[in-house]
């Protein structure tokens, strides 16, 4: 998720039992390009494999160069954005605009394959909007050139977030007998009992979560003990609370500096502690903590006082 999957956020969610990751979207130009940010998105540490860069873009040409790029600092995946309906993307001919061509978006994915010897996989909706759902087709036209495993968002970029995700049409691919691959579902899983269920209903191979992990990294080891254990994962303690906005603090520190770490770090807080009583006083004093200092004595002064307070 851009400006939310970053190696911090990773850091965490993996700690909390994710299988798998991707980077935030990378814009292929501003890989070519060298733009910073571009770069800095391709940093990937050893602790998060498997973990996949995902590329977003336009010109076939410049896709396939962005993959040669982030296939040398060797992730496990290269992912491809199909999917983004924002419109500074999608009006410019990348994310969800591919689903308005297909034979651009099959011609774009195989010069990816080409380009790179790691394993390519597609993230998209079911389709542009109502009218042109045509994930079921797609599905088997990205996987016969090639690629490994498909997400499919159950919304269409004219829904944007809009409404619920629509699954049925994701368990349609799954129903397709020509499929081999497998096919990830997402878009609206924010419990284990729900993440079961759709999973169990609609056969996909995998869940992919969005939304439902920012501040919540614990949502992957409850699915995960849900599924194995048939009985809910008792809910993080305030300890496991503090400890993971303290890594997310302290990682975000590290590879983003003092005062940038301090300041994104902000709309982190309310998140992590969101279940918590009368934490508005606390919230405040954190984001209006000048430095890391202030932002670590007020984790432990938080920790502290809870752990009174809840046993
Ligand atoms: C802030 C934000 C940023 C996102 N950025 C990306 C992105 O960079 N790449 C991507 O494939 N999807 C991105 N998405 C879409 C999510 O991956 C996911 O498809 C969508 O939120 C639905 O799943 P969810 O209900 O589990 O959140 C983003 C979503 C949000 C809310």
């Amino acid at each position: 998720m851009e400006d939310v999957s970053d190696p911090p956020f990773r850091a965490v969610c993996k700690d909390g039992g994710a299988d798998l990751m991707y980077t935030e979207f990378i814009s292929s130009e501003g890989l070519i390009r060298h733009a910073a940010k571009s770069k800095q998105k391709l940093d990937i540490f050893e602790y998060e494999r498997p973990i996949g860069i995902q590329l977003f873009g336009g010109d076939i040409g410049n896709m396939a160069e962005s993959a040669r790029i982030a296939t040398e600092v060797n992730p496990d995946l290269i992912d491809i954005n199909y999917g983004c309906p924002v419109k500074a993307v999608a009006c410019r001919g990348a994310g969800a605009a591919l689903l308005q061509d297909i034979p651009k978006m099959v011609k774009m994915t195989e010069e990816v394959v080409k380009a790179t010897h790691l394993p390519v996989t597609v993230k998209t909706r079911l389709g542009w909007d109502d009218q042109t759902k045509n994930i079921v087709e797609v599905a088997e036209r990205l996987q016969d050139i090639g690629i490994q495993a498909l997400t499919v968002h159950g919304r269409t970029r004219v829904q944007m977030y809009k409404g619920d995700a629509d699954w049925e049409l994701i368990g349609k691919i799954k129903e397709n007998p020509r499929m081999h691959i497998p096919i990830f579902g997402n878009g609206d899983i924010d419990s284990p009992e729900k993440a079961i269920e759709y999973k169990d209903r609609f056969g996909v191979d995998g869940v992919m979560i969005g939304r439902a992990a920012i501040g919540y990294p614990w949502i992957f080891r409850e699915i995960k003990h849900y599924l194995s254990a048939g009985e809910k994962h008792p809910a993080p303690t305030i300890n496991e609370r503090v400890e993971a906005t303290r890594k997310h603090f302290q990682f975000s520190i590290r590879w983003k500096g003092d005062k940038l770490g301090v300041f994104e770090m902000r709309r982190h807080y309310s998140n992590y502690f969101k279940s918590l009583p009368d934490f508005k006083p606390y919230r405040t004093q954190l984001v209006e903590a000048p430095t890391a200092e202030d932002v670590y004595e007020l984790l432990d002064e938080i920790e502290e006082g809870y752990s009174l307070s809840l046993v």
